[in-house]
């Protein structure tokens, strides 16, 4: 998993970024906060779980940092072994002390294509399908795949975060996101180009997550229902 690195990199990683990095994940369901980073790193994504960042002289790699507390670096260390290479996905490059260094991937979130009001073709959607067809015959489980974790580049899809792909239960996000891309997108909102604030995202993300939780009780309650009966 250690490939040839430019030692540069890492030593920096060592002396500049991690002692004075401060991140923080207050709460497991929202993007971690940021309060510090070192010069001249810069910051590229927030997840619920860690920052990622990237020193400009090896824009070519980007450093995934896990918040103290917040677990998952193992498995997406062994997650990235067991992916191989794919041109849809990252590859992983160095893994140690809760960092990864990662390939970087160009690109923006489809989260953040609806922000921008960037057309999203349907290739985008075939291209994602078929990078979790290929995680799966590496016998991984797509899990997690929402607007923040999937980009577009250059009209094709790319996956940037696959650090739940060892979960086997079901996740249906994906495929509810699909339902509203061909259902609801493609349809109505593509034409209008419309650019959705973040306030707007961020609300239909809560609401999504409650309807999913409120789903899942339904299902539990009818499921031990029908085993008392
Ligand atoms: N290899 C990469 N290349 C470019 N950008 C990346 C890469 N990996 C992550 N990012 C950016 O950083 C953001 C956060 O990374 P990531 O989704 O891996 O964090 P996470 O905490 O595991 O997320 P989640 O909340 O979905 O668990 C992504 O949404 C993306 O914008
Ligand atoms: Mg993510």
């Amino acid at each position: 998993m250690n490939k040839l690195l430019p030692e540069r990199l890492v030593k920096s990683i060592y002396q500049e970024l991690l002692p004075r990095l401060q991140i923080e994940s207050v709460n497991p369901r929202n993007p971690i906060q940021v309060s510090y980073l070192p010069q001249p790193w810069r910051l590229l994504g927030k997840g619920n779980y860690a920052a990622v960042v990237y020193h400009p002289d090896y824009a070519e790699c980007v450093v995934k940092i896990y918040a103290p507390g917040r677990p998952g670096f193992e498995e997406e260390v062994e997650v990235y072994r067991r992916l191989g290479f794919h041109p849809a996905f990252s590859e992983c490059l160095y893994a140690k002390d809760s960092f990864l260094i990662l390939k970087r991937l160009y690109g923006t979130t489809l989260y953040d294509c609806m922000h921008l009001g960037l057309p999203i073709p349907q290739q985008v959607i075939r291209d994602i399908d078929k990078a979790l067809d290929y995680a799966r015959s590496r016998g991984l489980h797509p899990h997690d795949v929402h607007g923040r974790n999937v980009m577009m580049h250059q009209s094709r899809g790319l996956v940037v975060d696959i650090s739940d792909f060892l979960h086997p239960e079901a996740c249906s996000k994906w495929n509810d996101l699909k339902k509203a891309y061909y259902w609801l997108y493609r349809p109505v909102l593509r034409s209008l180009r419309l650019r959705v604030p973040y306030s707007t995202l961020n609300m239909l993300r809560k609401s999504y997550r409650l309807a999913s939780s409120f789903k899942t009780s339904c299902y539990q309650l009818l499921l031990r229902l029908t085993c008392f009966k």
